[in-house]
């Protein structure tokens, strides 16, 4: 028994008090000189206007690197993740708890809790539709302009969300006040009142001066949803809007998120850990693991033909009605230090179906179909040979 010997706490994450002030002071170092590059007066517009790939997306991740640099080192949250939401289509990003989804969508509204969490490589490209932004390098006023107008957020706990001291009718008002500031008063609050007809409020009036506590959970989701979008954004992005729900509201919720797509002709970035939810809403669903994308494609290729062992775990771990099992499926073992991440596949350690080019780098990407893409040696070409796959490694 040698549990008190001092070697005992020397574990792989054991960070002394002086390694933990040399990372500290190296942190503010990287830090301060992104801050300051981002605080200059007159950003000149060639370093943030850009060229979308495909001018029908809405939206394009490309390569972004979200990281955290906190005492005990630097959690790469978001690590090379890449993908597109095309005009009017609605994108499920899934994965379990962690893995970097809130994150990647914090940072497309550049709402990283700053400045220890930083943006520092890849592109992020709006289509406004008169331009493209690189949401990575746009100063505040930009992103003040995207934000609301453009792109709106409806969050996971809609209590949190609203001022608990202020009236609904007031809240949703302020909203609609800020980004129409030729607005009289009576217009505003009647397009506050429109609004809460929109998403379902029967007795708008009323609850026009009602205090959030006075709501239930559904109504003040419902409420969070209206003040989103007040201004007819081009991209709804939805993190968990329903987890905090139960399910007869969420199936309504989600139902109005819908049918609100489809009226004000949006897209969708809509953030759970409920395949059920994406399964009902999502045209393609993107996969991420640890801060990465491991597969992407439709919502039919992605539940019909899911090919990345950890997307095939994630089906098998879901109740199917009908289907009498004695227990659900899951996954063995848990996700990888975030701060010491391997540089091999990141699921390699908890993976069933393991093959010898495992052993090798974090394996490239292979399209299976136009749409559908997967990171995994199972289906590198030649699989066994990882050659060429070696060669896209970091995409
Ligand atoms: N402000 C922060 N400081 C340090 N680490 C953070 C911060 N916010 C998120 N993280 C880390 O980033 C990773 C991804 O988090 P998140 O995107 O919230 O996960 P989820 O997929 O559940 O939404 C987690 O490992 C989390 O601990
Ligand atoms: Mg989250």
């Amino acid at each position: 028994m040698n549990f008190f010997k001092k070697e005992s706490t020397k574990d792989a994450n054991y960070i002394s008090a002086k390694e933990s002030r040399a990372i500290s002071k190296e942190n503010k170092r990287i830090t301060d000189e992104i801050e300051k590059k981002r605080k200059r007066k007159n950003i000149p517009e060639e370093e943030y206007v850009t060229k979308m790939k495909n001018s029908n997306n809405v939206v394009e991740f490309d390569n972004v690197h979200t990281y955290f640099f906190t005492d005990i080192g630097t959690v790469k949250s978001v690590d090379g993740v890449s993908f597109d939401v095309p005009q009017g289509k609605t994108v499920g990003i899934v994965g379990e708890s962690g893995c970097g989804k809130s994150v990647t969508s914090l940072s497309l509204m550049q709402l990283v809790q700053r400045p220890q969490g930083q943006t520092v490589k890849g592109e992020i490209r709006f289509n406004t539709g008169e331009q493209a932004i690189n949401v990575v390098n746009a100063p505040m006023e930009t992103m003040q302009k995207l934000r609301g107008n453009y792109m709106s957020m409806i969050f996971q706990e809609p209590m949190t969300s609203l001022n608990p001291v202020f009236r609904i009718g007031s809240q949703v008002d302020e909203v609609i006040a800020l980004h129409n500031p030729q607005m009289s008063k009576e217009e505003v609050k009647n397009r506050t009142i429109e609004m809460l007809e929109l998403v379902g409020i029967a007795n708008c009036e009323g609850v026009y001066k009602m205090y959030p506590h006075e709501l239930s959970g559904g109504m003040r989701q419902r409420i969070c949803i209206a003040m989103g979008l007040a201004c007819n954004p081009r991209l709804i992005i939805a993190d968990e809007p329903t987890t905090a729900l139960d399910v007869t509201i969420q199936a309504q919720i989600l139902d109005l998120l819908r049918g609100l797509k489809d009226k004000i002709n949006s897209s969708i970035m809509l953030i759970t850990h409920d395949l059920g939810v994406i399964a009902e809403m999502a045209d393609y669903v993107v996969v991420m693991y640890a801060g990465r994308v491991v597969e992407q494609g439709t919502v039919q290729e992605i539940f019909k033909t899911p090919k990345h062992p950890y997307t095939i775990g994630l089906m098998a771990s879901k109740p199917v009605v009908g289907k009498d099992v004695d227990r659900l499926y899951s996954i063995p073992g848990k996700v990888p230090n975030p701060v010491n991440m391997p540089d091999y596949c990141y699921f390699r350690d908890r993976c069933e179906m393991c093959v010898e080019a495992c052993k090798g780098k974090y394996p490239g990407q292979t399209s299976l179909s136009p749409t559908h893409v997967v990171n995994c040696y199972l289906y590198a070409e030649g699989a066994g040979s990882n050659e060429k796959n070696e060669m896209k490694e970091g995409q």
